[in-house]
C-alpha cells in the first residue's frame, strides 16, 4: 500500500446527480478524503448573507473576501471547512442558501478566493494519511485539478433529480441553479467520463467508478 500512488479523483455534475453519495462511499472503499466542495460555496454564501453583503454589491466582497480565514477539520473521511474557525451548520441547506448560492458562486471574485483553498485539500489529505482524495463540485476537473488521476461528469435527467431530492424532503430549485452554472458545468463534461445515471441505481454508479479508480491504483 505504501507503495501505490497518491490518486485525485474529480467528480462533476449537476444538482442530485449522485456526487456526495458515490463520493461518500468511494472515499470509505478506497481510503480516499472527500472533499464536498458545494458545501464550501454554501458555508461561504451563508456567511456573506450573514454579513448583509448581496452578491451584487462588488466593491464590499472585495473588502470582506479577504478578511476570510478557511481552514479544514476532519470529521471521519470528510473535510470539512471553517470559516474564521467555525464550521458550516444545518443553514447551507436552508431555502435561503439554495437561492442565493449559485448567484455568489458566479462572481469570479468568489470562486477566485476558494481556489487554492480546494487545491490544499491534497496536502490535507497526503498530511493524514489518505490515498488520494475524491472531490466533488462544478469545476474541479476543469478548473481545479485539470489533470486529475480519473475525471468523471455525472447527469441524470433533471426530472428524475428532482425526485431524489423530493425524496430526501428537501426542497430546492435545481432547475435555476443548473441554469446559473451551466458554464461550469459544460466545461466540466469536457473530456470527463460522462455517466448517466438517470436509470442506474447508486451501487451501479459506484461500482462503474470503483472501477476506473481500482485501474488507477493498480488494485
Ligand atoms: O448538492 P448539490 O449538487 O445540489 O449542490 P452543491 O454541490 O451543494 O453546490 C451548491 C452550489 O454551489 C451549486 O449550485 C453551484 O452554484 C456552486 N458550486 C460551484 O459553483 N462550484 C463548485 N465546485 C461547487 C458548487
Ligand atoms: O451530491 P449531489 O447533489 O450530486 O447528489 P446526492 O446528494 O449524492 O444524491 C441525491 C439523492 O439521489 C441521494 O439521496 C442519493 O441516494 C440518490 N441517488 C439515487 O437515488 N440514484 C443514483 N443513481 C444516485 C443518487
Amino acid at each position: 500500500m505504501g507503495s501505490s500512488p497518491f490518486i485525485i479523483v474529480a467528480i462533476d455534475g449537476g444538482a442530485a446527480s449522485g456526487k456526495s453519495s458515490s463520493s461518500r462511499i468511494l472515499a470509505e472503499r478506497f481510503n480516499l478524503l472527500h472533499v464536498d466542495t458545494g458545501s464550501f460555496y454554501r458555508h461561504l454564501t451563508s456567511e456573506l448573507l450573514r454579513r448583509g453583503v448581496p452578491h451584487t454589491d462588488l466593491p464590499a466582497l472585495r473588502a470582506v473576501l479577504p478578511e476570510l480565514k478557511f481552514d479544514t477539520r476532519l470529521e471521519g473521511r470528510s473535510a470539512r471547512m471553517l470559516i474564521g474557525g467555525q464550521p458550516a451548520g444545518d443553514e447551507i441547506r436552508s431555502a435561503a442558501v439554495n437561492e442565493h448560492v449559485a448567484h455568489y458562486a458566479a462572481v469570479p471574485e468568489v470562486r477566485e478566493v476558494l481556489i487554492g483553498y480546494q487545491r490544499g485539500q491534497a496536502d490535507v489529505a497526503r498530511q493524514h494519511g489518505f490515498r488520494g482524495l475524491v472531490m466533488e463540485g462544478r469545476d474541479i476537473g476543469s478548473k481545479i485539478f485539470p489533470a486529475a488521476d480519473c475525471r468523471f461528469f455525472l447527469f441524470a435527467d433533471p426530472a428524475e433529480r428532482a425526485k431524489r431530492r423530493a425524496a430526501e424532503g428537501r426542497q430546492d430549485v435545481i432547475g435555476q441553479r443548473d441554469t446559473i452554472d451551466s458554464v461550469r458545468l459544460n466545461q466540466s463534461a469536457q473530456g470527463a467520463i460522462a455517466i448517466d445515471s438517470t436509470f442506474l441505481t447508486l451501487e451501479q454508479v459506484v461500482d462503474r467508478l470503483a472501477a476506473d479508480i481500482a485501474a488507477k491504483l493498480g488494485a
